[in-house]
C-alpha cells in the first residue's frame, strides 16, 4: 500500500458488528505495531450518536479491547475517498454501501470475510436479536479478519 492504510468497517446499525470489528482491528494493529487509521460506521442512521451495544462492549472488553468510547455514525460519501478500504459485514451491507458510492470513490470495497482464507464470501451474522454467545461468534469472525488484514499490511500488501 502506498497510502497509509485507512480502514472503515461497516454494518447496519454501527452498534454490534462494526464496533467489534473496529475493536479487533485496533487490537491486531497494536499487537503488530501498525500505524493505520481505523473507524466504523453503519449504513443506517438508527443509532447515530449512541455507544455500542453493551454486549459488544462486554465482549470486546473480555478480549482486552475497550470500545466503550465509540459512538454510532452513518456512512457518508466522503468516506469513499477518506478511507483506502471499506469492509462490509454481510452482503446486504455491501449492497447498501454500493448504493451510496460516489463517482470519485477511491476506496476498495469488499466483504470483510473475503480476507480470511477458507471463509471467502461468508457473511458475519447480525447478533443483535440473539443471545450473548452470538457476540462471541462475531468476535471470532472479526478477530480472524483483523489478524489477516494486519498480516497483509505488515507484508506490504
Ligand atoms: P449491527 O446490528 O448492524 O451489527 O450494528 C444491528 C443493530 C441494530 C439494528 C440492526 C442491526 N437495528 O435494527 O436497530
Amino acid at each position: 500500500m502506498t497510502d497509509k492504510p485507512a480502514l472503515l468497517f461497516v454494518c447496519l446499525g454501527n452498534i454490534c458488528r462494526s464496533p467489534l470489528a473496529e475493536g479487533a482491528m485496533r487490537k491486531a494493529a497494536a499487537e503488530t505495531g501498525l500505524d493505520i487509521e481505523i473507524d466504523s460506521c453503519g449504513t443506517a442512521a438508527y443509532h447515530v450518536g449512541e455507544p455500542p451495544d453493551p454486549r459488544s462492549v462486554a465482549t470486546a472488553a473480555a478480549k482486552g479491547s475497550d470500545i466503550s468510547d465509540l459512538r454510532g455514525r452513518q456512512l457518508i460519501k466522503a468516506d469513499f475517498t477518506r478511507f483506502t478500504h471499506i469492509f462490509a459485514m454481510d452482503h446486504q451491507n455491501l449492497r447498501n454501501i454500493e448504493a451510496v458510492r460516489p463517482a470519485d470513490a477511491t476506496a476498495h470495497v469488499s466483504l470483510l470475510m473475503d480476507i480470511v482464507e477458507g471463509r471467502e464470501g461468508a457473511a458475519i451474522a447480525d447478533p443483535y436479536y440473539d443471545g450473548e454467545e452470538h457476540f462471541e461468534f462475531t468476535w471470532q469472525d472479526v478477530w480472524a479478519a483483523a489478524q489477516a488484514i494486519a498480516t497483509q499490511i505488515k507484508a506490504g500488501g
